[in-house]
């Protein structure tokens, strides 16, 4: 059997582009301790908003998304707290970015998605929505503000 040397390349050329996103996921994971998002099974008691102490340096955080607002739009803790962001969405499907903090996660309605993250510097961390929902889409945001 014989490969043309074009698909040749298309095929080395594919797999060297799978490794390099495989390894910025490794790298992005372990060097960077960036989560990745997990799916947890839809609770129906997740329909308030809350922000939840769990520790003196770990919150939980409980975003319901919504055509335009987050609910809470701002959320306090002190610096060096872990949050872990459950997120889920009452209407359609919204985006939660936190771009200082490699965050990004989809709100989906029915679904709940979680992601934790290290607020280590105090200053205000604005998460904004990232998928297009409708006219009021782009003042869709909020902030974390970290003392
Ligand atoms: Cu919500 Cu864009």
């Amino acid at each position: 059997m014989v490969i043309d040397k074009y698909e040749l390349r298309a095929i080395i050329l594919s797999g060297a582009l799978l490794s390099v996103f495989f390894f910025a996921v490794l790298y992005n994971s372990y060097s960077r301790k960036i989560d990745m998002p997990t799916c947890i099974p839809f609770d129906k008691t997740f329909e308030k908003s809350q922000v939840k102490k769990i520790d003196d340096d770990l919150y939980e955080v409980y975003l319901v998304a919504g055509m335009w607002a987050f609910d809470p739009e701002e959320i306090e803790i002190p610096a060096g707290s872990t949050v872990d962001f459950y997120l889920t969405s009452k209407d359609v499907v919204h985006g939660f970015h936190i771009n200082e903090k490699g965050v990004n996660m989809m709100a989906i309605p029915g679904t709940i998605n979680k992601i934790t993250t290290k607020f280590e510097d105090a200053g205000t961390y604005r998460f904004v929505c990232n998928e297009f929902c409708g006219v009021g889409h782009q003042n869709m945001m909020g902030k974390v503000i970290v003392k």
